[in-house]
């Protein structure tokens, strides 16, 4: 590799100055470039974004008739409705008139949409109902034969209530795209009989950094120096007795505690950990009703597991500290729109709602223990990056002694099916996946052009 060449007129061959995926050799290695090239940031959004499933969001936000939520594919704005008769539409936010965005507030709910540059209206299907003045408008027939409408996206599904869309009309089936990581949802989508909700009052955040750094958020290694003092927080107050209105996670036993990560397939990864403080947890106000319906181990994995679900790429669902969802929205090469909820299930005790709350503010909000640690060290690595062009990092390789085919003991208790187990939440071969992901995206949209 040449550490003097300049980027530019990125090709096929270049993908080999990306990814090395050589783990039976024992090199797995992403360069730096990955983070700071702008031209491979463009081929980013059109081979991955444009053509895989992209979060967009959970259904109750769109939870009545005419309820919209707005969200986006990569760079691009995506409006999410729910229609007359409940049914859950998916549009680029984008006027078909000049381009104008149709709706600017994050959600709300109303049975047309007016453009507000010419007056232009919309229904919550989609439909074009007035282009303003059509009659006296002198168009020519050409126009006035036009379709109008909002432009859908090509797929829209919905899985244990979180909504998948794409630009791609080709794409698998959701369920076959997300895999393994069907069950990991299920975990979460079946702790209520009545359903999940994001709670109101979702948090947004940019971040001076590169998208693909915010799905490595997932990695367990980072816990305990990253975020030294929130467990420094965590020991003065269980020395103090522990009767605080947040009981927090007891992070100071985790570390001995049984762990590992799976991949499924197709970029989504996740980690776990055994909570040896379950009972504090919202949830576990729950236990009689899930152990019954679940089953102990069941219980076990929905309850006292830290679950970090990252689905690729641009979703990680963690139930951990509080349960939360948190989108990753790339914006530039090195900026990043994040925007996280608090995800609980319907009809769950006050005294449990109140706990999950706590904890959210607690460990995730923007002035919580965790979150800002995090993005700090985010930015400090875009900064660092660019220490040296298209030098490789050697941030992939622990654990990688320990990767077993298939599903692990752990595993196989509550049928999880991973394409590869890893035996430790700090293993860092977990983000593999993601970047075997984006190299195949890559290779097979370069391929194509
Ligand atoms: Fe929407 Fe003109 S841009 S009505
Ligand atoms: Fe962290």
């Amino acid at each position: 590799m040449d550490q003097l060449t300049e980027y530019g007129n990125f090709g096929l061959e270049d993908l080999d100055d990306c990814v090395v995926d050589d783990t039976s050799n024992g090199r797995f290695e992403v360069s730096r470039r990955m983070f700071e090239d702008p031209e491979l940031f463009e081929l980013e959004m059109e081979h991955i974004f444009g053509k895989t499933w992209v979060y967009l969001g959970h259904e109750s936000q769109v939870a009545n008739p005419h309820d919209y939520q707005t969200s986006r594919i990569g760079q691009q704005p995506v409006l999410i409705t729910r229609d007359e008769q409940g049914k859950i539409h998916a549009f680029l936010n984008s006027c078909p008139h000049r381009g104008a965005e149709l709706v600017g507030e994050r959600r709300g709910n109303k049975k047309t949409m007016m453009c507000a540059f010419h007056g232009w209206v919309f229904s919550s299907d989609g439909r074009c109902l007035d282009v303003n003045e059509a009659d006296a408008g002198g168009y020519p027939d050409q126009f006035i034969n036009q379709n109008h409408d909002l432009l859908a996206l090509a797929r829209v599904e919905v899985y244990g209530g979180f909504i998948f869309g794409s630009l791609n009309p080709d794409v698998d089936d959701l369920k076959t795209h997300l895999g393994g990581a069907a069950k990991i949802i299920d975990m979460l989508a079946d702790q209520s009989e009545e359903g999940m909700e994001l709670l109101k009052g979702g948090i947004r955040y940019t971040s001076r950094s590169n998208w693909k750094l915010q799905l490595e958020n997932i990695d367990g290694y980072h816990f305990f120096p990253t975020h030294l003092s929130y467990i420094g927080l965590i020991q003065r107050r269980m020395d103090k007795g522990g009767d605080d209105d947040v009981k927090a996670i007891d992070a100071r036993q985790m570390e001995e505690a049984p762990g590992g990560n799976y991949d499924f397939g197709n970029g989504h990864m996740m980690d776990w950990v055994y909570m040896p403080n379950g009972d504090e947890r919202p949830l576990a106000f729950q236990r009689d009703r899930i152990e019954k319906e679940f089953g102990e181990p069941g219980a076990r994995w929905m309850i006292d597991h830290v679950r970090n679900l990252m689905l690729y790429p641009n979703v990680l669902l963690m139930d951990q500290s509080s349960s939360t969802v948190r989108m990753v929205h790339p914006i530039s090469v090195d900026e990043t729109l994040v925007e996280v909820y608090c995800i609980a299930p319907k009809g769950e005790p006050a005294e449990a709602r109140l706990r999950r709350v706590r904890q959210f503010e607690d460990f995730l909000g923007p002035a919580g223990l965790a979150t800002p640690d995090d993005q700090a060290l985010f930015e400090k690595c875009q900064r660092g990056l660019k220490g040296q062009k298209r030098g490789w990092l050697q941030g992939y390789a622990r654990g990688m002694e320990r990767l077993t085919p298939g599903p692990d003991e752990a595993a196989r208790e509550v049928d999880i099916q991973p394409v590869v187990s890893g035996g430790d939440i700090n293993d860092e071969t977990l983000i593999h996946g993601s970047y075997r992901q984006w190299l195949q995206l890559m290779r097979e949209g370069l391929e194509a052009v």
